[in-house]
C-alpha cells in the first residue's frame, strides 16, 4: 500500500497535522531528519491511523503514491530550502511539495519558479490554527500553481476545520497568494491581540477592575458581536491565578510581547505596496517598544512625567471601550483586507477577499463571527474599496463613533498608552476628511525640491517659482 500524502518534519506542528490526515483516513508517509522522532509519532499514535515511517528520504518518496504530495512542516528560512533541496532531485514532473511553514511570500515564489523549471508544483500553503489547529482542524490557504489544488485540495480539506460543514481551505491564488494572506492574517492577529491588550489596560488602570473582574467583562463580549477566539482566550489567561504567588498570572509575566517576524513582514510589505496598514504597524511597534527595555529602564529612570490630574471618563467606561475595540477592530481588518487587494492586483493573483474571510471563519487564530459580516460584504461587492463603507461597518463605526473618541481622550488624558485605538481613529477621520493637511505638504515639496503639484480646479502639474519676488506659478 502507498500513502497518499507524506509529511517531513515531525516537530509538534508536523506531528499533529499527519495525526489530522491519519484521523482522516489517509495513509500517511513520515519523514523527519532524525528517525527517533518518526518512531516515536508511531509508537504513540500508529492506533489513529495508517502510517508509514520512512528512514531515509529515498525510501519515503518511494512509499508515496503519484502524483507525490510532500508536506514541510520545517522551520522557515534556511531549513526550508534545505528540505528542497534533498527531496527535489528525489521527485518526477507532476509531483508536489507543500511549504505548510510560515514562508515569507517572496521565498515562496522565488522556490515555486525555480521547482516549476523541473515540472514540480510547489504549494506554499498558510496554515493557522496552532498545533490544536493543525490536529483537529485549521485554517488553510494554499497557493502554488491552480492545477495542483485538484489533487491535493481534497486531502487538505478533509483535515480543514469546517464550518456549516463547509472547509477552511481554499486556493488563494498563485505562487506566493498563500503565504501572502497568512503573513496578513497574522499581522490582523497581532492587531486584534494590541487592541484587546489596551482594552484591558484601559479597564484595569482607568476602570480600576482587577484582572479577575475583566475576565468576566471580556466572557461578556465574548457573547456578543465581538465574540472570537481571541476574546475567549483573553478570558482564560486574565482569570488565570499564578499558583507560586497567588497573584493574577498576567502580574507575574514579564511585559514584553516577542515576536516572530510575521507582523514585521506585513508591515514591511505594505510599506512597499503603499498600503496604510497603520493598526497592523502599531501593533508591532508596540510590542518592539515593550521590548526595549534599556529605553523603558532610562525613561523610568529620568521620570518621564504623566498628567497631574485627569478628568473620570464622562460616560460608561465599559460599554465605550466596546465600542472602541469594536471600531478599532474594523480598522484592522479594513486595512488588512485593502493590503491583500493591493498585493493581489500587484502579483495578478485574483484573489477573492471574500473566500479568504470565509476560510477564516473557524480553525485559524482569529476566527470570529464578524468575518461572516466581512464575506457578506465582499460577496456583495467584490470590489469595495473599503470595508468601512459596507452597510454592516459604516453602521457600526457610526454607533461607536462618540465612544471611540470618549475612550481615545481618556486613555490620553489619563496617560494610558492606547497606539490601536488612536491610529485606528485618526486613519477614520482621516478617510471622512473633506480636506487634508496633504496639500500643505505638496507646497512644501514644491518649494524646496521643485515636486511640482496638483491644482484642484485644473489637470496638469504645476510649480511655484519661489526664490523669485513675484512667485509665479509655471506648469511643468
Ligand atoms: C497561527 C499563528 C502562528 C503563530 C504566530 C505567532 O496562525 O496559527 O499565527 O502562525 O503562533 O506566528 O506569532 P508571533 O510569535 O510572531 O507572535
Amino acid at each position: 500500500e502507498k500513502a497518499q500524502i507524506g509529511v517531513t518534519g515531525l516537530a509538534v506542528m508536523g506531528r499533529n497535522l499527519a495525526r489530522n490526515f491519519a484521523r482522516h483516513g489517509h495513509t500517511v508517509a513520515l519523514h523527519n531528519r532524525s528517525y527517533g522522532r518518526t518512531k516515536e509519532l508511531v509508537e504513540q499514535f500508529g492506533h489513529e491511523g495508517t502510517f508509514i515511517p520512512a528512514e531515509t528520504a529515498e525510501e519515503f518518496v518511494a512509499s508515496l503514491e503519484r502524483p507525490r504530495r510532500v508536506v514541510i512542516m520545517v522551520k522557515a528560512g534556511g531549513p526550508t530550502d534545505a528540505v528542497i533541496d534533498e527531496f527535489a532531485p528525489l521527485l518526477e514532473p507532476g509531483d508536489m511539495l507543500i511549504d505548510a511553514g510560515n514562508a515569507h511570500y517572496l521565498d515562496t515564489r522565488r522556490r515555486e519558479a525555480a521547482l516549476k523549471e523541473k515540472g514540480l508544483h510547489f504549494v506554499g500553503a498558510g496554515v493557522s490554527g496552532g498545533e490544536e489547529g493543525a490536529l483537529h482542524g485549521p485554517s488553510i490557504m494554499p497557493g502554488g500553481p491552480k492545477e495542483s489544488y485538484d489533487a491535493l485540495g481534497p486531502l487538505l480539506e478533509d483535515i480543514a476545520a469546517k464550518v456549516d460543514g463547509e472547509p477552511c481551505c481554499v486556493h488563494v491564488g498563485p505562487d506566493g497568494a498563500g503565504h501572502f494572506v497568512k503573513m496578513v492574517h497574522n499581522g490582523i492577529e497581532y492587531a486584534d491581540m494590541q487592541l484587546i491588550a489596551e482594552a484591558y489596560d484601559l479597564l484595569r488602570q482607568v476602570g480600576g477592575h482587577e484582572p479577575g473582574e475583566i475576565a468576566e467583562i471580556f466572557s461578556g463580549w465574548n457573547e456578543g458581536r465581538l465574540g472570537s477566539y481571541l476574546i475567549e482566550i483573553t478570558a482564560e489567561v486574565l482569570k488565570q491565578v499564578d499558583a507560586a504567588s497567588g497573584k493574577p498570572f498576567v502580574d507575574i509575566v514579564l511585559d514584553q510581547a516577542e515576536q516572530k517576524g510575521t507582523g514585521r513582514w506585513t508591515v514591511q510589505a505594505a510599506l512597499d505596496l503603499g498600503v496604510p496598514v497603520s493598526g497592523i504597524a502599531e501593533s508591532v511597534f508596540a510590542r518592539a517598544l515593550s521590548g526595549g527595555a534599556d529605553v523603558r529602564k532610562a525613561a523610568a529612570d529620568a521620570g518621564l512625567p504623566g498628567p497631574s490630574a485627569a478628568a473620570a471618563h464622562p460616560g460608561d467606561l465599559q460599554a465605550d471601550v466596546e465600542q472602541a475595540l469594536f471600531a478599532s477592530k474594523i480598522v484592522a481588518y479594513a486595512q488588512g483586507f485593502q493590503q491583500i487587494q493591493a498585493a493581489s492586483k500587484e502579483y495578478d493573483w485574483e484573489i477573492d477577499p471574500g473566500a479568504m474571510a470565509k476560510i477564516w471563519r473557524a480553525g485559524c487564530i482569529i476566527r470570529a463571527k464578524f468575518l461572516d459580516f466581512i464575506k457578506q460584504a465582499y460577496d456583495k461587492q467584490p470590489e469595495l474599496a473599503t470595508l468601512l463603507v459596507d452597510d454592516y461597518f459604516l453602521d457600526a463605526v457610526s454607533g461607536a463613533q462618540d465612544a471611540w473618541r470618549r475612550v481615545v481622550a481618556t486613555s490620553a488624558a489619563h496617560g494610558i498608552p492606547s497606539p490601536g485605538f488612536s491610529s485606528a481613529l485618526a486613519y477614520y477621520d482621516g478617510l471622512r476628511a473633506e480636506r487634508l493637511p496633504a496639500a500643505l505638504i505638496q507646497g512644501q515639496r514644491d518649494f524646496f525640491g521643485a515636486h511640482t503639484y496638483r491644482r484642484v480646479d485644473k489637470p496638469g502639474s504645476f510649480h511655484t517659482l519661489w526664490a523669485t519676488d513675484d512667485r509665479t506659478e509655471i506648469e511643468s
